[in-house]
């Protein structure tokens, strides 16, 4: 009998330490101070927030496979959208590498420079590499998903968003076929997006 009352004390304090809170979906995000990022000129808030659009990008950069090696990649990139493309800042929200790590671009809540007509309405995530013949890596597209997930439950994006590839927006290749058709089999794709 004693032995039952403690397995059941046991079971209920687990739920109370556990169950009670849910468990977040947010993956680990290298911020802007963590990669070494420059200030942005300028931050505009998002129009539309939470964001009904996610808009999946390629870097059209070779991959990167080591938090030291991406920093430097997302740095170059930021450096080439300041100082090549003259913009604000980085043009993504967000970016991952090849081994599923999140780095911060502009972040939530904020206007990127990624998909003309659609920045004040939607979230850029960029996978860093160049994805018309190859595939991203299945890390990279697990924390993909779990950065989505992630911005749904902290109301960054809406329940019902839309997701879009970069193509759909503009006339590019970007965000690559490979990845593109990927992208279209993903939960909340759109095909005609509005
Ligand atoms: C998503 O939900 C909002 C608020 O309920 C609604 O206004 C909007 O039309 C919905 N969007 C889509 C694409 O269904
Ligand atoms: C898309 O999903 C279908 C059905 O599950 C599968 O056969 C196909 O290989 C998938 N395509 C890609 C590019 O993942
Ligand atoms: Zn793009």
């Amino acid at each position: 009998m004693f032995r039952y009352v403690v397995i059941t004390l046991v079971t209920i304090s687990l739920f109370c330490i556990f169950g009670a809170e849910k468990i977040s979906l947010c993956p680990a995000i290298i911020d802007r101070t963590q990669w070494g990022a420059l200030k942005a000129n300028k931050i505009q808030p998002l129009a539309e927030n939470p964001a009904p659009i996610v808009v999946v990008h390629h870097t059209d950069t070779p991959s990167c496979f080591s938090t030291l090696s991406c920093t430097k990649r997302v740095k170059s990139i930021q450096h080439y959208h300041k100082s090549t493309k003259g913009w604000d800042d980085i043009g993504y929200n967000f970016l991952i590498d090849s081994e599923g790590t999140v780095y911060e671009g502009r972040g939530w809540g904020l206007a990127g420079a990624h998909a003309r007509g659609w920045n004040y309405r939607s979230i850029g995530i960029s996978l860093i590499g160049k994805f018309q013949e190859n595939s991203p890596s299945a890390s990279q597209l697990q924390a993909l998903e779990a950065l989505i997930s992630c911005g749904v439950e902290k109301q960054n994006i809406a329940m019902n968003y839309s997701l879009i590839g970069h193509r759909q927006a503009t006339k590019t290749l970007c965000p690559g076929d490979s990845l593109f058709n990927i992208v279209k089999n993903m939960s909340h794709f759109v095909a005609n997006p509005e």
